[in-house]
């Protein structure tokens, strides 16, 4: 089976993981100094958000040279030492790429806003607009999408903030250029991609008004309807199905047998149609509705059934409890630290890949920096929303909240930087950290340990097909996963109340947690506790 159907993904936010030089910001020698951590974590493959060159609009979406290293982060020979010591340490390398837009700083961009005749014109969407906007599409942030440009008197088109404005892929030229950037990674042996807003990277060519939809709110695993627009025209054309395949076909002849995995939304229908109906499109997609949980076991059977259901195999699920652009997890859970531990339990086990954020193997708490003080562009757009306002209607906004400094010890910062860090630390205790943690057996961070070798070392784990079980306590959740000859099943207890299971006979037990205890032939299961047993198919 190939690696990245097999592997477990791990994201890292630069700015945000570990400073080295006191500046208060991450950067590229930080995270060398915290490899071997990561390795010693059980982490497979490391994914980076972006630290290419950028004004930092975006905190690195907003990219202004796809081939260079931003001087806040590094250089070109620390990034390229990075790529090879997390090689030399048998992990892999995923990339951010942001193909859909570049920053409106970009020399492609610069020129072609320069003039109607610029060799550059056709790299960006331009359209007349005769004193009114060509059309009524909606960017996926709620604002217009179209941005007139007074010197040459005509729109561009930006589907996410208006500094962002989107490369025009219907002309050969752009696409030629991406390929290039793509080439120019692979080439240092980069072993993949995470797409940014992949479903966004083609528009209509009728350029025809979105209809009407009574959808106000996006959620993270939909934006095909929001701010009253059926997104019919602006996301996920066909198009852009089309070009997910030709990628896949571009990078598919690098010796690392590098992946694609595209941060689009919508439905099982369309992230069927980005993966291919061969699975010849993208290798995978983020499905994001783990991050919407509700911690209820019906929740994740159901979540379980849908998938196997919908991406058998040869398609391979996604689970993603957090990222940059979302609340985490662990606030959602009222920093209750039992059920993290059976919710990644459930991550890391299911078929599919786990894509764990930075800090959430500590149980990193949220901020609680307001809209109004946010560094967030988003943050910046609604600083008016009280925040409270904001997560009463359960919308995102200040994603600084998500994406406060790494908790690595007591020292200053909390052992992220020597300097002021970029956002605030927050108060923390020393079991909060990684350091405090570590000494621990039963901390979080031991847990997601104990996790990722499970995984790693387990191929019904990692290859196995998976089946739902009935279980004696409605609160239980039990799945089998099976390979060959070999089956191991597991139990989560989802709530307060003790469960009572009896196990399989002959079987092994491989992992438990929060109080399961095995007694005479049956697993005594206490509230939030949890437990895997492995087993031989006799024939
Ligand atoms: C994606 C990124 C987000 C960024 C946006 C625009 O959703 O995850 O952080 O702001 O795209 O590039």
């Amino acid at each position: 089976m190939e690696w990245w159907k097999q592997t477990s993904i791990y994201q890292i936010y630069p700015w945000s993981f570990q400073d080295s030089n006191g500046d208060g910001i991450g950067d590229l020698q930080g995270i060398l100094g915290r490899l071997d951590q990561i390795q010693d974590l059980g982490v497979e493959t490391i994914w980076f958000s972006p630290f290419y060159q950028s004004p930092g609009q975006d905190f690195g979406y907003d990219i202004s040279d796809y081939t260079s290293i931003d001087p806040r982060f590094g250089t070109m020979e620390t990034c390229d030492r990075l790529i090879n010591e997390i090689h030399k340490r048998k992990m892999k390398v995923v990339l951010d790429m942001v193909m859909n837009h570049t920053s409106d700083k970009h020399p492609w961009f610069l020129e072609s806003k320069s003039s109607k005749e610029s060799s550059k014109r056709d790299f960006y969407i331009w359209r007349k607009g005769k004193n009114k906007k060509p059309n009524n599409w909606i960017s996926m942030v709620g604002t217009p999408g179209w941005n007139y440009d007074k010197s040459t008197d005509e729109f561009y088109y930006s589907n996410f903030l208006s500094f962002q404005p989107d490369l025009n892929y219907r002309n050969p030229k752009v696409k030629k250029e991406m390929f290039g950037v793509l080439d120019f990674w692979l080439k240092k042996g980069v072993d993949g991609f995470r797409l940014d807003i992949f479903n966004s990277i083609y528009k209509d060519e009728s350029f025809k008004d979105n209809p009407f939809s009574f959808r106000f709110f996006p959620t993270p695993d939909n934006h095909d309807e929001a701010f009253f627009q059926k997104k019919q025209y602006n996301l996920n054309l066909p198009e852009s199905f089309q070009f997910a395949k030709e990628v896949r076909k571009h990078i598919s002849k690098y010796k690392q047998k590098p992946f694609l995995v595209g941060e689009v939304s919508g439905s099982d229908s369309v992230l069927k149609s980005f993966l291919g109906e061969k699975a010849d499109g993208l290798n995978l997609v983020f499905q994001f509705e783990l991050i919407h949980f509700e911690y209820k076991s019906k929740f994740f059977i159901d979540l379980l059934e849908k998938n196997e259901r919908e991406f058998p195999a040869p398609f391979t699920p996604t689970y993603v409890l957090g990222n940059h652009d979302q609340r985490r997890y662990i606030d959602r859970l009222g920093g209750d630290l039992r059920k993290a531990k059976v919710l990644s339990a459930f991550q890391f086990l299911a078929r599919g890949i786990p894509v764990v954020y930075y800090g959430d193997e500590i149980g990193r708490q949220e901020g609680r920096i307001s809209n109004f003080l946010g560094k967030d562009p988003i943050a910046k757009m609604n600083r008016f929303v009280p925040l409270f306002l904001s997560n009463l209607l359960g919308i995102y906004i200040n994603r600084d909240n998500c994406r406060l400094p790494m908790l690595w010890d007591d020292s200053n910062e909390a052992g992220f930087t020597t300097g002021k860090s970029w956002l605030p630390v927050g108060k923390f205790k020393i079991s909060d950290t990684v350091s405090g943690q570590k000494k621990k057996e039963n901390s979080l961070w031991n847990h997601y340990r104990s996790l990722f070798h499970l995984r790693k070392g387990n191929s019904v784990i990692k290859e196995g097909n998976l089946e739902t079980k009935s279980s004696s306590h409605s609160d239980v959740l039990c799945f089998e996963r099976k390979l060959k000859e070999k089956v191991v099943v597991v139990y989560l207890n989802f709530g307060e109340e003790n469960g009572k299971e009896s196990i399989p006979k002959g079987s092994k037990l491989l992992y438990q947690f929060g109080g399961a205890e095995v007694k005479g032939g049956d697993l005594q299961l206490v509230g939030h506790s949890g437990a895997v047993f492995e087993f031989g198919l006799r024939k």
